[in-house]
């Protein structure tokens, strides 16, 4: 498929330029929507190549009705990123869940109204996961599998963080496939339910303390906070594969109406995280954590529809935690 001009949200996130970049190294015109000018201001300085090929809208609030109408014209297809992904929020329903299912309502709605042909939407391995029946049975989660936790139990104020947001990106997928059932617009949809995603960034990032959530655990480790992270589960992808995974997704004509768990076969743990740090900066030794981190046997992913499906070839662990930590100390460091 081909496409004159891709809408892509969330923009100056982490995941988002590297999907940005992805696009622009195919000479496909990026539609780049963002809430912050000052950030979009560096994407473009940082990016002189791409001066014909990418301009900025400016969405305020994804959850406001609407707001996607005008950023809609002349765009022919939607990678939808944007999501709050901050762990830090006062009100958890009113911070993480609303906006992403209003976001998702607001977004289609304006698809559905404008010549779009492909959507693709970032879910989440979060919307998959079944923390209860993950602990004891032998499982290999596919496509079909959701996430049971219910909306009251994602915004009980009791909740943790991650739970509701993991609450949040089920409910709002959720409301993507019924959108699509109940409305049936002219386009395709493409749901991506990626698990933990790491490696260098793309995006504007100031300091190492401002890094995003997924990276800012990798960090932790750099930079001796113990104990390491607990890893609900093992599962990870590299930035760049996962911003491949995506543009695939918006070109290849078989993705359409599929939902996808862009995973890499390889495991991980911030065990491992420790170890490949220790071996590759033998200066910071001292710093880095450690700890005994298990590895879960018992569940994996069908990882074969990406492969077979969207043509993906996963990096190594080791690699995505070298180029992130290499990037990271310099950050650290032109503080
Ligand atoms: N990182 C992971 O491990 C991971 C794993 C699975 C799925 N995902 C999903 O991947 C997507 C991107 O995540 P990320 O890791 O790139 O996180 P990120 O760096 O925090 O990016 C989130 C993007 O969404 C924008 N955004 C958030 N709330 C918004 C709102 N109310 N209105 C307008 N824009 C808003 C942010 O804008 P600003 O740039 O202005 O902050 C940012 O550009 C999200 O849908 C997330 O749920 C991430």
């Amino acid at each position: 498929m081909a496409f004159s001009c891709v809408l892509v949200t969330g923009a100056t996130g982490f995941i988002g330029a590297h999907v940005v970049d992805n696009l622009l190294s195919r000479g496909i015109k990026v539609r780049a929507a963002a809430r912050s000018r000052s950030k979009a201001e560096i994407m473009i300085e940082t990016r002189p190549f791409a001066k014909s090929i990418l301009e900025f809208v400016y969405i305020d609030d994804i959850a406001e009705p609407n707001v996607f109408d005008q950023a809609m014209e002349g765009v022919d297809a939607v990678i939808h990123l944007a999501s709050p992904l901050n762990y830090s929020v006062a009100d958890k329903e009113r911070e993480l869940i609303i906006p992403a299912i209003n976001g998702v309502r607001s977004i289609l709605q304006a698809a559905a109204k404008n010549n779009i042909k492909r959507f693709v939407m970032t879910s989440s391995f979060g919307a998959v996961l079944d923390m209860d029946r993950e602990k004891n049975t032998p499982w290999k989660y596919t496509a079909e599998d959701w996430n049971p936790i219910s909306y009251a139990e994602a915004a009980d104020p009791s909740a943790s963080p991650q739970d509701a947001y993991r609450g949040s990106k089920k409910f709002a997928e959720q409301e993507a496939w019924k959108f699509m059932a109940q409305e049936k617009p002219a386009f395709e949809l493409v749901t991506l339910c990626p698990s933990m995603v790491f490696g260098p960034t793309a995006h504007p990032v100031t300091s190492v303390d401002t890094l995003n959530e997924s990276n800012a655990l990798l960090w932790r480790v750099a930079s001796g906070v113990e104990p390491l992270p607990p890893a609900r589960f093992n599962f990870w992808i590299d930035v760049r594969d996962l911003a491949e995974v995506h543009v695939q997704a918006l070109l290849n004509p078989n993705a359409g109406g599929k939902r996808y768990l862009p995973v890499s076969s390889q495991k991980f743990s911030y065990q491992l995280a420790s170890e490949i740090m220790r071996d590759n900066f033998p200066a910071e030794k001292d710093r880095i954590s450690s700890g005994v981190q298990e590895i879960n046997e018992n569940v994996d992913v069908d990882t074969a529809p990406v492969t077979k499906d969207l043509n993906i070839e996963y990096r190594d662990f080791k690699e995505t935690i070298v180029d992130f930590l290499t990037q990271a100390y310099l950050l650290e460091t032109a503080k």
